[in-house]
């Protein structure tokens, strides 16, 4: 059976996502950089085996990352799933793992890297915004692309209201991502993802709606 293990440094909502939706796979660990992550207790109660790493024990990233690279290499995983974990990667973390380190992140990549994407999204006047799950490069949040959601920017959002409707997308999207993992129907090449299974959808997304 392939093995996941998740990285979180909150709430740890897309991490009880993941678990919920039971993919065929063990989660060997839940780590966390931030030892009052709120997800760590979820992770507990749902049985998962729990780590901190806590990035303030360290003098610099190098030295944290290759701690952090190290217990995630003790539990043998086939895939790291990012799962609001706040911390920047090094390069030399990202290539022991290549191809194997999926994040998510709330909004509609290449738009809106970096953090305060729905705010960022509100002040842009965008109608589309949401979510995306992709590979990790060293580029930061440009990994090829696995799958996105998009939602609507309502007239009255604010972004508290846009994030919840994001948030909701996120928790189907990464469950679907990491079930095409690990049936192995997805191909990196290049900056691209390459899906077997052909989920064809030829639909368009539009916002506002026409009438
Ligand atoms: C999510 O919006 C995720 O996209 C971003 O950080 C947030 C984490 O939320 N990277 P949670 O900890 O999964 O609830």
């Amino acid at each position: 059976m392939k093995r996941i293990v998740i990285l979180i440094s909150g709430r740890g909502s897309n991490m009880q996502a993941v678990l919920e939706a039971k993919p065929k796979a063990a989660i060997a660990a839940v780590i966390s950089n931030n030892p009052a992550a709120k997800g760590l207790q979820i992770a507990h109660d749902a049985g998962v085996d729990t780590k901190v790493v806590d990035h303030r024990n360290y003098p610099d990233r190098t030295s944290f990352d290759r701690a952090l690279a190290d217990t995630i290499t003790a539990y043998r995983p086939d895939l790291i799933v990012l799962a609001g974990f706040m911390r920047i990667l090094t390069e030399e973390f990202i290539e022991r793992f290549s191809g194997r380190i999926m994040n998510i992140h709330p909004s509609l990549l290449p738009a809106f890297p970096g953090l305060d994407t729905h705010r960022r999204a509100i002040d842009e006047g965008v109608k589309l915004h949401g979510c995306t799950v992709h590979f990790v490069t060293p580029a930061l949040d440009r990994g090829p692309i696995v799958i996105q959601a998009a939602v609507p920017v309502l007239p009255d959002d604010d972004e508290e209201r846009l994030a919840a409707r994001v948030l909701e997308q996120e928790h189907t999207i990464y469950a679907q991502a990491i079930r095409w993992f690990l049936d192995g129907q997805l191909a990196i090449e290049g900056n691209r993802v390459k899906l077997s299974a052909g989920c064809q959808y030829t639909g368009a997304m539009i916002s506002p709606l026409l009438r």
